[in-house]
This record gives structure tokens, C-alpha cells and sequence, in this order.
């Protein structure tokens, strides 16, 4: 059977941990084993390893490295570099695209429904929306960092707004969604453009707490759920969007949609670059995207 040797990257489980003490990552063994099923040697390293020789490695898949947001101009040079020694997986014109949520536009501009969101750039002033609730979060972001829920006109807003300016972020402004109060967002997982699986997924914002420490550890996982057509429709039409954009093959992916209030998708994340993808849940996932990670380098079938 032939061998490859996959890197796993992954992040520390903080800033100042050691290279081995890694952020629990529950995809990992399952998806480790079902490399190891089809011939493949891997191994989980902290992106930020000075130590390592990605070169060595067959394939770079990106897998946990969650820290990247704090830090983004780091990670897409790691990223580059990488990319230049190993085949590195979902591809680096997707990381590129996939790290700003600005691609949202882009989406929108191709008839996606998405979240509808307004956008505060470098120099613009800006004013609280009136109305109901509203969201404020930075436009490069993850696991719910820099990211409040306010009362409609709330001037405390316009300090988070100016404070994420100033960091050099682009802030993004969304209507509080208010069915994810009860339904919480539907991940949608897919491999090489195909449908696997969908889980439920929750993390209510609060109004009135403001930005909070470390969210996504309030973030709680349901079980699997069946979509219905118009999800699984408007996910794909998500993915098949950015593949066709940046002519690249997606061997994973995982879009996050919330209902609108009339119950129809919508688009709040296109997750390219390191998504929990739910593998310890769905039992079927991990040996599917094994093989999508490998499926260029595995024998082809005999006829
Ligand atoms: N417009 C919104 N309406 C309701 N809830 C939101 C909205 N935007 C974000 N949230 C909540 O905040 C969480 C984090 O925001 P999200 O857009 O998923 O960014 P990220 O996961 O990259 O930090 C979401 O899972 C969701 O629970
Ligand atoms: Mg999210």
C-alpha cells in the first residue's frame, strides 16, 4: 500500500503554550485513523512550529489552526510558504479568499442569499442602526471573537465599532438574527462538493454583554440533522460559487446558515479554511474526507 505523510495543522491550546500542548481538536483521531486506513501516516503540528520542515510532508491539511485570526498577516506568509514545499489542503487560493468575510460581497453580488450585512471600512463614519437588534463584528474573525449583540441605536456600539477600526479591522453590521434564539445555525458539511452531514449549532449572544472572553467555548453542538432542500440548495450553491471563482477543487467545507424571518437561508459563514467538520458526530464523515484529501494521490480503481 503506498504512504504519505500527512501534517495535520493545528494551534496551541494558548499564546504561550508549548508546541506539543495543542487546543483539543475532536476531528482529529477520527480523521487520523481513517488516514491511516488508506496507507497514511499523520501527525497533528502547531502551524507556528518553528521547527518544522513542511517540506517533508506530503500533504499540509488545514485542520485546527484557530488562533489564525489573531494574526493574519503571519498565518497567510506560513500559509505561502507552505504552499511553495507541500500540497496544502483546502488549496491557498481558498485560505486567501476564506480568511476576510468581505467574500460575502461576492456572494451576494452572485445571488446567494446571505446575512444581510452593511460594511464600515478604514475612514467611514458610521452611525448605530435603528430598529431591532444589530451585530457587530470584525469582518476577519472566528469562533465569535469581537463579535456583540446590541439594542437598535445603542451608542455603546459605536466604541466597539471604532475600537475594531483602529485594530485595522473591517467591521461588519448584520440584523440580529432572531430565530438563532431558539434554532441556533445549521452547519452544512461538505466533501469534494458533496453533501455528507449537518449539525445543529448554537451560541446566542446576549444583549447588552458586549464583547465577550473566549465565546466559543460557549458554544454548544447539537446532534446531526436532515436539512431541508432550500439549505442544502443554498449551501451549495455557496460552495459551487467560490470553486468556480478560484478554479479550485474544495475537498472539504462547511457552510453555516441561520433562518431569515420568513424561515428562508441564509448564508452567515463560508467555513474553507480550518472548520470543525463534526467528524466525531457523523460516523461516515472522516473516511470521506480522507479519501477527498487524498483522492488525487490514491491509486486509481482497476477496471
Ligand atoms: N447576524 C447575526 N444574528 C444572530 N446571531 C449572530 C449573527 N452574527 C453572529 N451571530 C452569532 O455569533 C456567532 C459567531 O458569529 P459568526 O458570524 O458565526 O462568526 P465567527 O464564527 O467567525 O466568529 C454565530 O455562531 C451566531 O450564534
Ligand atoms: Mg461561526
Amino acid at each position: 500500500m503506498t504512504e504519505w505523510d500527512v501534517a495535520l495543522a493545528a494551534c496551541r491550546r494558548f499564546g504561550a503554550a508549548s508546541v506539543t500542548d495543542l487546543y483539543p481538536n475532536p476531528d482529529a483521531a477520527p480523521l487520523q485513523e481513517a488516514l491511516r486506513a488508506l496507507g497514511a501516516r499523520s501527525k497533528l503540528i502547531a502551524w507556528d512550529d518553528p521547527d518544522v520542515d513542511w517540506g517533508s510532508y506530503s500533504h499540509v491539511v488545514i485542520s485546527s489552526t484557530w488562533d489564525s485570526v489573531d494574526r493574519p498577516a503571519e498565518y497567510l506568509a506560513w500559509a505561502r510558504d507552505v504552499a511553495a514545499v507541500s500540497t496544502v489542503l483546502n488549496p491557498l487560493p481558498v485560505i486567501e479568499w476564506d480568511i476576510d468575510k468581505v467574500h460575502l460581497e461576492q456572494l451576494t453580488a452572485a445571488g446567494v442569499p446571505v446575512v444581510p450585512t452593511s460594511w464600515v471600512y478604514q475612514g467611514s463614519r458610521w452611525a448605530p442602526p435603528s430598529g431591532g437588534d444589530f451585530v457587530v463584528k470584525p469582518s476577519v474573525s472566528a469562533g465569535g471573537r469581537e463579535t456583540a449583540r446590541y439594542r437598535g441605536g445603542d451608542p455603546v456600539a459605536i466604541g466597539h465599532v471604532h475600537r475594531l477600526l483602529a485594530l485595522g479591522h473591517t467591521v461588519m453590521v448584520q440584523e440580529y438574527i432572531s430565530r438563532v434564539d431558539e434554532e441556533g445555525e445549521t452547519d452544512l458539511v461538505f466533501f469534494d462538493g458533496v453533501f455528507s452531514h449537518a449539525v445543529q449549532k448554537s451560541l446566542v449572544l446576549r444583549r447588552g454583554e458586549g464583547v465577550i472572553d473566549r465565546p466559543w467555548e460557549r458554544t454548544s453542538w447539537g446532534g446531526l440533522v436532515t436539512p431541508s432542500p432550500a439549505q442544502l440548495r443554498v449551501a451549495a450553491q455557496a460552495l459551487a460559487f467560490v470553486a468556480e471563482h478560484l478554479g479550485c477543487q474544495l475537498p472539504y467545507g462547511r457552510i453555516d446558515l441561520v433562518a431569515g424571518s420568513g424561515g428562508d437561508p441564509l448564508v452567515l459563514e463560508v467555513e474553507l479554511i480550518d472548520p470543525y467538520l463534526s467528524l466525531d458526530i457523523e460516523p461516515r464523515a472522516a473516511k470521506r474526507l480522507a479519501e477527498a484529501l487524498l483522492r488525487p494521490s490514491l491509486p486509481r480503481p482497476q477496471i
